[in-house]
């Protein structure tokens, strides 16, 4: 009988990235990919600490899957990702896990699972400078066959006050672009026809071989000059690193999608100073200006947290009022969660109360679903290019797929199929999606 291995995955992009390759690592051990908890000889969560309620969520998963130890003694517990390496302790002294494992380990699970006995658990947490699992192919298990995702660096190398991911993931360290391409024309080759290149900080990749240097910008163009069928995204980007030279290759090829996600985290320079940003406000919105005037129609999305330590109503004004002048496509809307270890954990008390805090968040989403209509009402009547990626959630007879700038279009496809591109004509939207018809003229 095949081995099987069940994973969950919890937190960003990147961990979906990995725990395919934990899949690919354990099927040369011969273990095949379930999707059945109950099935599985090896239940993992591949897990997120970058807020406390990530972690609270595997809290509660760990004691679904000691479910599966009453009765099948033998099935193997564990904990990989960023929480296994911030709390391989407090995970091993509980004593219902018999595996932790940290983000630059997993080459190791297979000889870990050999040596775990029942009062001895598999534990390896230790960062690395190198580790880049750039040999590895992983396993995809994204359903519709149009849209891979291919990490093209590892850890991050900022120190933003209040963010665990450099602790969690080490030093960043950028993966040799040969294997990045061949990755890319492999699930070309395979029919894929978008591929997101993933980092904490994409646009700080270097890779440097003896004299040579390849930079982002080089990287994007190398993989986009592929096909031009081949639709190329990435993210996540820091802002201080947005150069004129990566807006100027997105605009010089077509199957570049003019997206960006800018992460601006606060609109008071404040607050910007004290999250370790390294930017100020005036110099983001100069980035958002260049953007908009040489990439056109660019969506434009960022992150941002509400009530970090110390913030006033006037700091959060700062970014109520940044977010109506970049006029943001869609954000990613966060309440500050202090994280132990972090430079501001250490530094600054969390002293803005939840419920202030609760409340500038809602404010901020409020104005952004708000920037959201006003940003798809104003493409009502244009038509875009759209690459499908299968049946419409909500409406299964549509189809769904989305723009270059990332916005969500839902449109009646017969004869067409995931992975085909359609010109869209929109008609109306929401705040969250576009809502049209295919047409022939583009
Ligand atoms: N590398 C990316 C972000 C990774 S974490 C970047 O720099 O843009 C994703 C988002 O989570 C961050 O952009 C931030 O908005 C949010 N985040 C990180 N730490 C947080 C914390 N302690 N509390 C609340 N939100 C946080
Ligand atoms: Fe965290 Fe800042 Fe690094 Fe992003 S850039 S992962 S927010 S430390
Ligand atoms: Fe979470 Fe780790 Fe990603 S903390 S956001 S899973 S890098």
């Amino acid at each position: 009988m095949d081995k099987k291995i069940y994973i969950e995955t919890y937190g960003c992009q990147m961990n979906v990235v990995d725990s395919e390759v934990i899949f690919s690592i354990m099927a040369k051990e011969g273990y095949k990919r379930t999707t059945s908890m109950e099935e599985a000889d090896i239940i993992l969560a591949n897990t997120c600490s970058v807020r406390d309620n990530a972690e609270q969520r595997i809290w509660g998963r760990l004691e679904v899957f000691r479910k599966q130890k009453e009765t099948r003694p033998d099935v193997i517990i564990g904990i990989v990702g960023c929480m296994a390496e911030r709390l391989k302790d407090e995970l091993t002294k509980t004593g219902k896990v018999d595996l932790v494992a940290g983000p630059d380990t997993y080459r190791t699970i297979p000889e870990m699972i050999k040596e775990i006995t029942p009062d001895k658990p598999g534990i390896n947490v230790l960062l690395s400078r190198e580790e880049t699992y750039a040999d590895i192919l992983p396993v995809r298990t994204d359903k519709n066959g149009v849209s891979a995702f291919i990490s093209i660096m590892r850890g991050c190398n900022n120190v933003c006050s209040y963010c665990v991911v450099p602790y969690t993931r080490g030093a960043e360290r950028s993966r040799d672009p040969e294997t990045i391409l061949a990755e890319a024309r492999d699930v070309f080759a395979k029919g894929y026809k978008e591929v997101t290149l993933l980092g904490q900080n994409v646009d700080s990749y270097l890779w440097k071989s003896g004299e040579s240097e390849v930079d982002f910008p080089d990287l994007l163009d190398a993989v986009a000059g592929i096909d031009p069928s081949l639709r190329v995204r990435f993210a996540t980007n820091h802002p201080k690193d947005i150069s004129d030279k990566l807006i100027e290759t997105m605009a010089s090829r077509k199957n570049i999608c003019d997206h960006i996600h800018l992460p601006v985290q606060s609109g008071s320079d404040r607050m910007l100073e004290k999250m370790r940003r390294r930017y100020t406000r005036e110099w983001y919105m100069e980035r958002v200006r260049k953007i908009r005037e040489v990439l056109p129609g660019c969506g434009i999305t960022t992150d941002v947290i509400a009530g970090f330590c110390s913030e006033t109503e006037e700091d959060h004004q700062a970014t109520l009022s940044l977010f109506k002048e970049a006029a943001f496509d869609y954000a990613f809307m966060f309440c500050y969660s202090e994280r132990p270890g972090t430079i501001a954990a250490r530094n600054y008390p969390d002293d803005v109360p939840a419920d202030v805090k609760t409340r500038r968040l809602n404010e901020i989403i409020e104005l952004q679903n708000r920037l959201s209509l006003e940003s798809n009402q104003a493409d009502v009547g244009k038509t875009f290019e759209v690459l499908v990626e299968g049946p419409s959630k909500r409406n299964p007879q549509d189809l769904c797929g989305r723009t270059g700038s990332d916005k969500m279009c839902v449109f009646p496809g017969e004869g067409h199929k995931a992975g085909d591109y359609v010109n869209v004509k929109i008609e109306s939207c929401t705040s969250a999606t576009l809502l049209g018809t295919i047409t022939e003229q583009h």
